[in-house]
This record gives structure tokens, sequence and C-alpha cells, in this order.
């Protein structure tokens, strides 16, 4: 990264809190696809332990992603990715899910 894009780095994060510009500059795996390793592209989880998310209230999704982030709601894994997200991509992926057929 240039010293330049490190310098704006500070106000590329208050711009992303604001959903304005990407969190990172950059190339990345989409967090829909991280999401999808244990979620299911389509909201469906493959897995047991893993809760289905597809068709699940917005918002309920949305306030559980900032109860992970703060660790109000303890889960290793689910803070983890909780923190690696932008609050407007944890926005976005709520809206995803709750779109996507049961
Ligand atoms: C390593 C596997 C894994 C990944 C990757 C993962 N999750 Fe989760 N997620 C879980 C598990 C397990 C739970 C259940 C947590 C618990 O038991 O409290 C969960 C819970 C949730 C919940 C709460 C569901 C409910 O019914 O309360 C939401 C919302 C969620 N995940 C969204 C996401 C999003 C968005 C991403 C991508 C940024 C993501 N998860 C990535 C495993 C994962």
């Amino acid at each position: 990264m240039s010293r330049r894009l490190a310098a704006a780095r500070p106000l590329l994060a208050i711009l992303a809190l604001l959903g304005a510009y990407p969190a990172s500059a950059e190339p990345r795996t989409s967090p829909a696809e991280e999401c999808a390793l244990c979620h299911g592209l389509d909201g469906i989880a493959r897995s047991a332990d893993v809760p289905h998310l597809a068709a699940q209230n917005e918002l309920y999704m949305y306030n559980q992603m900032l109860a992970f982030r703060s660790g109000k709601r303890p889960h290793k894994e689910m803070r983890y990715m909780a923190r690696s997200i932008s609050l407007a991509e944890a926005q976005a992926l709520s809206a995803y899910y709750a779109s996507l057929p049961r």
C-alpha cells in the first residue's frame, strides 16, 4: 500500500462506518462469501450447529451482529466475523439474508 493510502486509512475507516466507502482498498473475498462458508450462500446452514439465516428478521440479525462485535453475545467465530465487517456491510448482509426464501 502506498504511503498516501496508508495516511488516508483513518479517514477511510470513518467513511466506511458511514457506509460511504469500502473498509479496505485491498481486494479480498467478499463478506457474503466468508459468511457463506458457515451459513450458506442461500442462508441455509449445512452444519447442525449453525443457524439458518434465510428469511430471518433483518433488524434482529443486524442487532445480533452488533452484539457479537461488542461481546455482549459471546461467540468466538461470530465475534471475529462481526468485527471484520463494517456496519454498512452488516446492514447489507442482514438485508440480503432477510430477502432469501426459507
Ligand atoms: C465459522 C463459521 C461462521 C462464519 C464464517 C459466520 N458465522 Fe454467523 N454464526 C455462526 C454460528 C455457529 C452462530 C451461532 C452462534 C451462537 O451459538 O450464539 C452464528 C450466528 C450468526 C447470527 C445470529 C443468528 C441468530 O439466529 O441469532 C448472525 C446474524 C450471523 N451469524 C451472521 C453472520 C454473518 C453476516 C457472517 C459473515 C460476516 C457470519 N455469520 C459468518 C457461524 C459462523
